[in-house]
């Protein structure tokens, strides 16, 4: 792989932690600092991607196979890094992603229970060394973010998982931010909205400060 000239940033947390809102307050801050970069999401960010996205999270009778979930996911990042994310990062651009790789760490190891050595495999093959530069990961207890993420729209297949589901998955995001200190920055998503995006500031101007 080329040597990566712009920086990936990549946004995470559970199910109705606000990454919506958040990205356009960052892409507001890429804006104003002038740095070019593009704003794309997992699974999804080119055509195949996101019609894998559309099977991976309409809801089904099929119980799908814990196995084919994980391969669809690193399908889906394949075409999107080869297709969008690594030319954007080559040209000089930077790449603000909702969700990437942490989130199969998250949702298929800590909530589907797959070992980190099988998603570490398939990271490998299909990203070689490229890694997020930043993880702003989003956190929230688990019930105010259901409720949240569930007040607005019909389930989707993920939404439909227990509550436990969605623990193990926050549990997986706090212990892989502890264990990757350097990458992630860990936000506190049940304060205003107002003190989110202060604390995201302080996080991006830190970067910022760090890569120049
Ligand atoms: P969202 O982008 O609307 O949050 O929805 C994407 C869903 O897909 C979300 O429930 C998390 C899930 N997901 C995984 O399970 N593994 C992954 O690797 C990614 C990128 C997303």
């Amino acid at each position: 792989m080329n040597k990566k000239l712009g920086k990936f940033i990549t946004i995470e947390g559970a199910e109705g932690v606000g990454k919506t809102t958040n990205m356009a307050f960052i892409k507001k801050w890429l804006d104003e600092k002038e740095i070019k970069h593009i704003l794309t999401r997992e699974p999804g960010g080119t055509p195949i991607a996101e019609s894998i996205r559309d099977l991976l999270l309409v809801p089904r009778n099929e119980i799908v196979d814990e196995s084919t979930e994980l391969l669809l996911m690193f399908a889906a990042r394949a075409q999107h890094l080869a297709e969008v994310i690594i030319p954007s990062l080559n040209r000089g651009e930077w790449v603000l992603c909702d969700r990437f790789t942490d989130a199969t760490y998250a949702y298929q190891g800590g909530g589907r229970g797959i070992s980190s050595e099988k998603i570490s495999t398939l990271e490998h093959l299909v990203q070689g060394d490229l890694r997020p530069d930043l993880t702003l990961l989003l956190d929230i207890p688990v019930t105010q973010g259901l409720e949240r993420a569930l007040g607005r729209s019909k389930p989707d297949r993920f939404e439909q998982e227990k509550i436990e589901f969605f623990e193990r998955v926050r549990g997986s995001y706090l212990s892989r931010a502890s264990d990757f200190p350097q990458q992630y920055r860990v936000i506190d998503a049940s304060n205003t909205l107002s003190e989110v995006q202060l604390e995201l500031g302080v996080a991006l101007e830190e970067f910022l400060h760090e890569v120049k």
